[in-house]
């Protein structure tokens, strides 16, 4: 018998991502074509608790500690005040595994929620968000808290590292092209790489994340301030930035400027950088021609998705 069903969004990050682990403000919005599903079913009395990850055709008990999917059942059931009952949970994702799209948060929340409903207890957006942060925590080593907390939150969110997230309202809604270069690129070692740089030469890294800063600052005021058209230069400016902190590759530089040739106003890498995905600040005038100048440069899945409004087409 089904007990509880949990799912989760995709998320992409529009502006900031890097400068936001060393405390500068970052702007995320969830992506509803993309999501995870967590579905919780009884089993036999006895027989206790197992995970399948039906994407990869495995299945993970609770004992199996440093896997994500056990930690993350195991910190909702203390949270829920069950030791290990005799359930099945079974996740599935459509979101792509590394590539900027926030796959390891949303599997997370989807389970969480799955869990609770199936103990029959609410947990809100906030206490979700703090268990899926401990799970990314493994993933990521120091993430600054964004994927899950867009996530969690199921809304666009103007995050700072350390304080509440300020979700955000979208005056005008845009549209953007996401468009998957297929190089998994793990956030870690991106992450860790930029860590490396910034000890080397912090001057001029803290120089280059305060642009960032400013950039998302803009961001902020021409999304609240019904002007997204100016989205499209501010996109091109982060992503000069994100050229010189190092986290741009040939991959991501080949969409992007595939993109630009077909009439997006901007783009720019979206998340860890070096592979997974970069955005574009389209219209629904120039939507397709972008999508598919996108494939054809060599994209291997292009999402095009209205912020501000749920629903959209996976083009
Ligand atoms: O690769 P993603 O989508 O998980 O995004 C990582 C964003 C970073 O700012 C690079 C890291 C972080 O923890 O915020």
């Amino acid at each position: 018998m089904q007990l509880g069903i949990g799912t989760a969004p995709g998320k992409v990050i529009l502006f900031g991502e890097h400068a936001v682990v060393y405390g500068r403000p970052a702007l995320a919005a969830p992506v509803v074509q993309v999501h995870a599903r967590a579905v919780v079913e009884d089993r036999p009395a006895g027989s206790g608790l197992v995970i399948d990850a039906l994407d990869l055709r495995r299945s993970i008990v609770l004992a199996q500690t440093g896997h994500p999917l056990a930690l993350v059942t195991r910190l909702a059931l203390d949270r829920l005040g069950l030791a290990e009952p005799d359930w099945r949970v079974s996740v599935r994702s459509t979101i792509p595994i590394a590539s900027g799209l926030g796959s390891g948060a949303a599997v997370s929340a989807a389970v969480v929620r799955g869990l609770s409903q199936a103990a029959g207890v609410d947990l809100g957006p906030a206490e979700v968000d703090a268990i899926v942060y401990e799970v990314e925590r493994l993933h990521h080593g120091t993430p600054s808290g964004v994927d899950n907390t867009v996530i969690a939150y199921g809304q666009p969110v103007y995050f700072v590292r350390g304080t509440p997230p300020q979700p955000f309202a979208i005056a005008r809604p845009f549209t953007i092209a996401i468009g998957d270069t297929g190089k998994a690129s793990p956030t870690k070692i991106a992450v860790g790489d930029v860590r490396s740089a910034w000890e080397r030469d912090r001057e001029r890294y803290e120089a280059l994340f305060d642009r960032v800063a400013g950039v998302v600052g803009s961001a902020r005021a021409a999304i609240t301030q019904g002007r997204p058209e100016e989205l499209g230069p501010l996109m091109d400016e982060n992503q000069a930035l994100l050229r010189e902190i190092g986290v741009s590759s040939p991959e991501l530089e080949r969409l992007i400027a595939a993109a630009r040739d077909a009439g997006a106003t901007g783009a720019k890498l979206s998340g860890g950088g070096r592979g997974g995905n970069m955005i574009a600040l389209v219209t629904p005038e120039t939507a397709v021609a972008v999508a598919g100048s996108l494939r054809a440069a060599g994209a291997v899945r292009v999402i095009v998705t209205e912020v501000g409004r749920a629903g959209g087409d996976d083009a």
